[in-house]
C-alpha cells in the first residue's frame, strides 16, 4: 500500500501544485471506499492559491497522469479521491502469493524475540481434550508472531518433573511390572494413563500411598539411578504417542525442555533468593512472601527439600532469558493458573529483574467434561477426561460418515475425513 502512496504523490507532485513529502503526508486512506481506496484534501492550498479546496480539486484532477494500477481520480468536495484498479491489484496479490508462497503477508524482521510456552502437557498421560486450547491457541500465536516479523522460539514445558513421577513409580514397582530395558522400552502411554489411575484409587483407601509417592520423586530428585531409568522410559512412552499426534495437528516446537530439564539450574535460582533475603520459612516451606501485593506465598522449596512447580518456572524464566533474551515470553495456559504466574512474575520483581513484565500469561476458559452428569475439569488421573485422540477420531468417523452419504465414490475419502476432520477439530473447536 506504500507503494501506491508513494505513487500517488509522486503523481501529484508532478502537476506543480503539491511538494511531493507534503503529498506523502496528506494522502491518507478514508474509511469509506465509495471516497476511493486514498484521498489527498487540497485545503492546504486554499491560501497562497486564493481559491476554494473544491475549486482546486477540479481544476488539478484532469491535470493528474494516473499512476499503474490507479484507475479513477475524482475532485469531491476539496478531495482528490484515487481509485485502485481492482484487476490490476488481484493480479499483482496473486503474483506475490505465487512467488513468496507461505512466506506472503510476512513482515521483515523486526528484531524481537518472542517466547511462546504452550501445549506443555504433564507427562505420563495421554494428551487429553482440554489440552487443545493451549496447544492450538500457542500454535496459532507462534506462526502469527513469525509472520509480523518476530523469532519466536517455541517451548514445550512438558510436565517431566514433580511428585506425579513418585506416584507412578510406586505404582509401576508395587504390580511387580518387569524392570528389564527391553520391557522399558516398549511402555506405552495407555498403560501409563491406567498406572496413575490405578494410583489414584489405591490411595484413597491407603493415604500412606501419598507420602510414600512424595518420598520417591523426592529420592528420585536427589539423583537415585533406578528410579531415573524408570522415570526415562515414563518419558520417552509418553513423548512418543504426543509426537503422534502433534505432526497429524501440525503442530510443531523448537524446544521440548520441560520442568525436568530445570533441575540443575533450581539450585542457583534458590541460592540467589537466599542471598536476596527473599526466602522464608512457613509452615515447614520455604516461600517466597507476597504479602504486600496481598497474594499467598510463592512455594519454592518442600520440608523434604523438593522443588516445586514455580521454582522450576522461575528457573526456566531466568534460563530463557539469557539464553533467547526475549522481548517477550508468552504462557498459553488455562486461567486457573493466573495465580501461580502473578506469583511468579512478582518473585523475579522482588529479584530484581526488572524484565518481570515481558512475561505474559495467556489465559483462556477451562474445558469441562460432562463426567457422570456432572461437569467438571477432565482429571486424566480418574480416566474420566476425554482424551484428545479419541475425540480427533470420532471428528474423523463423523466426516467419513458424512462423506459416506453424500459422495460416496470419492476418491480417497479416508485420508480426506482424516484431514478434514482434523483440521475441523483444530480450527473451530468442538462444539458437541
Ligand atoms: N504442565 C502444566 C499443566 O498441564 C502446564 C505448564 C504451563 N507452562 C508453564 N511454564 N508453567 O498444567
Amino acid at each position: 500500500m506504500n507503494s501506491f502512496n508513494d505513487a500517488i504523490a509522486q503523481a501529484v507532485a508532478a502537476t506543480g501544485a503539491f511538494e511531493l513529502e507534503q503529498a506523502k503526508k496528506l494522502i491518507t486512506v478514508p474509511t469509506d471506499t465509495e471516497h476511493g481506496n486514498f484521498t489527498l484534501p487540497c485545503f492546504v492550498l486554499a491560501r497562497s492559491l486564493h481559491k476554494a479546496p473544491k475549486v482546486i480539486a477540479e481544476e488539478l484532477a484532469p491535470k493528474i497522469e494516473l499512476p499503474n494500477g490507479i484507475c479513477k481520480v475524482e475532485a469531491v468536495a476539496g478531495y482528490l479521491n484515487f481509485f485502485i484498479d481492482r484487476k490490476f491489484l488481484a493480479k499483482s496479490i496473486l503474483e506475490a502469493v505465487f512467488s513468496q508462497g507461505l512466506e506472503y503477508g510476512h513482515a521483515e524482521s523486526n528484531g524481537k524475540v518472542v517466547c511462546m510456552d504452550y501445549s506443555s502437557p504433564n507427562i505420563g498421560k495421554e494428551l487429553a481434550f482440554h489440552h487443545l486450547r493451549s496447544t492450538m491457541i500457542g500454535n496459532s500465536l507462534s506462526r502469527i508472531y513469525k509472520a509480523a516479523g518476530y523469532k519466536v522460539v517455541r517451548i514445550n514445558h512438558l510436565g517431566d518433573w514433580g511428585t506425579a513421577f513418585g506416584k507412578l513409580i510406586v505404582m509401576y514397582l508395587r504390580e511387580k511390572r518387569p524392570t528389564d530395558q527391553a520391557t522399558l522400552d516398549s511402555l506405552t502411554v495407555k498403560e501409563l494413563n491406567i498406572l496413575y489411575a490405578s494410583f489414584s484409587k489405591a490411595a484413597e483407601a491407603e493415604p500412606g500411598l501419598e507420602d510414600e509417592a512424595r518420598a520417591t520423586f523426592s529420592k528420585l530428585e536427589k539423583g537415585d539411578d533406578f528410579y531415573h531409568q524408570l522415570w526415562l522410559a515414563f518419558r520417552a512412552a509418553t513423548l512418543k504417542e504426543l509426537m503422534r499426534i502433534y505432526k497429524m495437528m501440525g503442530v510443531d516446537f523448537d524446544y521440548y525442555t520441560g520442568e525436568s530439564f530445570y533441575e540443575d539450574k533450581m539450585p542457583a535460582v534458590i541460592q540467589d533468593l537466599e542471598a536476596k533475603g527473599l526466602l522464608e520459612r512457613s509452615e515447614e516451606r520455604d516461600v517466597v512472601k507476597l504479602d504486600e501485593y496481598k497474594l499467598n506465598p510463592c512455594l519454592i522449596r518442600k520440608s523434604d527439600g523438593s522443588t516445586l512447580y514455580a521454582t522450576r518456572d522461575l528457573a526456566a524464566a531466568i534460563y530463557r532469558k539469557k539464553e533467547y533474551n526475549f522481548d517477550k515470553s508468552l504462557y498459553v495456559v488455562d486461567l486457573g493458573q493466573a495465580l501461580h504466574f502473578k506469583q511468579v512474575k512478582l518473585v523475579l520483581k522482588k529479584m530484581g529483574y526488572n524484565w518481570h513484565d515481558t512475561l505474559v500469561h495467556i489465559p483462556f476458559g477451562v474445558i469441562l467434561n460432562l463426567i457422570d452428569g456432572k461437569w467438571e475439569k477432565g482429571k486424566t488421573r480418574t480416566g474420566k477426561a476425554k482424551l484428545l485422540r479419541d475425540v480427533i477420531e470420532a471428528a474423523q468417523q463423523k466426516i467419513l460418515d458424512f462423506i459416506n452419504q453424500k459422495n460416496p465414490e470419492l476418491e480417497n475419502k479416508e485420508l480426506i475425513a482424516q484431514q478434514i476432520g482434523i483440521s475441523a477439530l483444530t480450527f473451530n473447536d468442538l462444539k458437541n
